[in-house]
């Protein structure tokens, strides 16, 4: 199975495991560990290495698939945290937080979905430096919000 088909299958069953929200965190963050761990390993090609096949089919599926993980985040495990807090507004003030990175990661994926398309055409892309920076510079934000995101919001969401 390729990465990609992966991440596509995880997402599907993510949003079949709602009812156990530690569950669905552990899984939705495990989606972002592998995508992040495929741009790694894109970065770590560059700059002629890389997969172009698998830059392209990225390209196209790299910004919805983090929005609908993200969604699902927002709409499915932010609001039990919230509900099931009895420090709602210590809570709602991290969540908004969390909601403000996920912009930002969005605002760099749309970004970083270009450079994939042109990693997909192109042998060497015009600019490798700034290529693998702008590819770690993303994985590295994603692994860090996750990272924070699955310890502040596994003990809410864990059944006491
Ligand atoms: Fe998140």
């Amino acid at each position: 199975m390729s990465a990609l088909e992966f991440l596509a299958k995880g997402a599907k069953k993510l949003e079949a495991s709602e009812g156990d929200p530690a569950i669905a965190l552990a899984m939705v963050h495990d989606l972002q560990m592998e995508l992040c761990d495929v741009l790694e390993s894109i970065a770590d090609l560059l700059p002629d290495r890389h997969d172009r096949r698998l830059c392209a089919e990225l390209s196209r599926a790299l910004v919805p698939m983090i929005i609908r993980l993200h969604r699902f985040e927002e709409d499915v495990l932010f609001s039990t945290a919230l509900h099931r807090s009895s420090a709602a507004e210590s809570v709602s003030r991290v969540i908004k937080r969390f909601r403000g990175e996920h912009s930002e990661d969005e605002f760099r994926m749309e970004e970083l979905s270009e450079l994939l398309c042109e990693l997909g055409r192109e042998r060497q892309p015009e600019n490798p430096e700034a290529a693998g920076y702008l590819l770690r510079s993303v994985f590295e934000a994603v692994r860090r919000h996750c990272a924070y995101e699955r310890e502040y919001l596994s003990s809410l969401l864990e059944d006491l």
